[in-house]
C-alpha cells in the first residue's frame, strides 16, 4: 500500500507537534512548510531522525514551497498567530484570514483532491477563509475545535471521579469561543448519565472551565497558546480521514440546511472519512440548547462578515 502524504502548514508550537504526533502514529509521509527558512527543515529532520527509536516508517521533512506537498492526501493548516494574554481567538482574525487565506490558496492548487483541515483560530472563521481561498468542496474542509473543547471536558470529568478518560463521552456544539456550547445531556461514563457521577453545579462548574480552556493555558504560558492537545485532536481526526475509520465526532462542518442553517461551518457531530465530513449528524436540543446554538451561530456569523471584508 502505497503511503499517504500528509501537508503541515506552520513548523510552530501546533504545526511541530501535529507532525511528531502523525509521524509517531505512522500516518503518512510529512512535509512540514514554513515561511521560516530553516526552521521546518531543522524540526523535519529532528523528527525524521525519531522514526527508527519509534519504530515508525515515515519520512519527515521541512521547506519553505509549495511545490514539494503536491499531491497530499491531507493539508493541516496551522500557520498565523497565537493569543497572548488577554486577547481573544477574535483578536487574531485580521492576521490569520491573510496568512490562512494565502496558505489555503497556494496549498490547493497543488494538492486539489486533498482534504483540508484547519486548526488555525478564530477557527470558524478561518475554516470558512480556508473555503473561499482553496475553491474546494465544503465538505472537504474541516475545523478542529470541538474534539479538543471536548477533551478538556473529559479530561475534567475523569479526573473529577476517577474513572479513565477513555470512558467519557462528550458532546460540544456550536463554535470555538465563549460561545461554545457543550450538551451535558448527552455526556455519560461508560454509557451511564454523568449526572449520576455529580451535582448539575458541580458539572456546571466543569462546564465553564472547559469553556475557558484555551485561556486557562494562555494564562500559564504567556507567551502563547496551548498546542499538545489542539495537535493530538487534529491528529485523531487526520487518522479518520486517512484511514477511513468513519469516527463520529465533533468538528466544524459546512452546513448545507442541517441545523437551520446554510453556508456557514461551525461545530456539529459528523462523520469522518476519506471524502471528508460523509455526514453531519443532528441532534435534537432541548428549547435552551437551540437558544445557545443560535447564539453562537450568530457570533460566528458576524466574524464571517468581517472575513468577507478581508477577502
Ligand atoms: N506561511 C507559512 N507559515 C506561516 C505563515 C505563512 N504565510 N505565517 C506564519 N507562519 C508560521 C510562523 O512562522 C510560525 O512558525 O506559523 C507558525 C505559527 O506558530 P506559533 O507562533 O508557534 O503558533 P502556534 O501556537 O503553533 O499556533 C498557530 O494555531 O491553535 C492555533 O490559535 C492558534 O492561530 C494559532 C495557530
Amino acid at each position: 500500500m502505497q503511503r499517504k502524504k500528509i501537508t503541515v502548514i506552520g513548523a510552530g508550537n501546533v504545526g511541530a507537534s501535529v507532525a511528531a504526533y502523525a509521524s509517531a502514529q505512522e500516518l503518512g509521509d510529512i512535509v512540514i512548510v514554513d515561511i521560516l527558512e530553516g526552521i521546518p527543515q531543522g524540526k523535519g529532520l529532528d523528527m525524521y531522525e525519531t522514526t527508527p527509536v519509534l519504530g515508525v516508517d515515515t519520512k519527515v521533512s521541512g521547506v519553505n514551497d509549495y511545490e514539494s506537498t503536491a499531491d497530499s492526501d491531507l493539508i493541516i493548516i496551522t500557520a498565523g498567530i497565537a493569543r497572548k494574554p488577554g486577547m481573544s481567538r477574535d483578536d487574531l482574525l485580521s492576521t490569520n484570514v491573510r496568512i490562512v487565506g494565502e496558505v489555503s490558496e497556494k496549498a490547493a492548487k497543488y494538492s486539489p483532491n486533498a482534504i483540508m483541515i484547519i486548526v488555525s483560530n478564530p477557527l470558524d472563521a478561518m475554516v470558512y477563509t480556508a473555503w473561499k481561498k482553496s475553491g474546494f468542496d465544503p465538505r472537504k474542509i474541516i475545523g478542529m475545535a470541538g474534539v479538543l473543547d471536548t477533551a478538556r471536558f473529559r479530561t475534567f470529568i475523569a479526573e473529577e471521579i476517577g474513572v479513565s478518560v477513555e470512558d467519557i463521552n462528550a458532546l460540544v456544539l456550536g463554535g470555538h469561543g465563549d460561545t461554545m456550547v457543550p450538551l451535558t445531556r448527552y455526556c455519560f461514563v461508560g454509557g451511564v448519565p454523568i449526572t449520576k457521577f455529580m451535582s448539575e453545579s458541580r458539572l456546571e462548574e466543569l462546564v465553564q472551565r472547559t469553556r475557558q480552556g484555551g485561556a486557562e493555558i494562555v494564562g500559564l504560558l504567556k507567551t502563547g497558546s496551548a498546542y499538545y492537545a489542539p495537535a493530538a485532536s487534529a491528529v485523531q481526526m487526520a487518522k479518520s480521514v486517512l484511514q477511513d475509520k468513519k469516527r463520529l465526532l465533533p468538528v466544524a462542518a459546512y452546513l448545507n440546511g442541517e441545523y437551520g442553517e446554510t453556508g456557514i461551518f461551525v461545530g456539529v457531530p459528523a462523520v469522518l472519512g476519506t471524502s471528508g465530513v460523509e455526514k453531519v449528524i443532528e441532534v435534537d436540543l432541548t428549547p435552551e440548547e437551540k437558544t445557545a446554538f443560535q447564539k453562537s451561530v450568530d457570533a460566528v456569523k458576524g466574524l464571517v462578515v468581517e472575513v468577507d471584508r478581508f477577502l
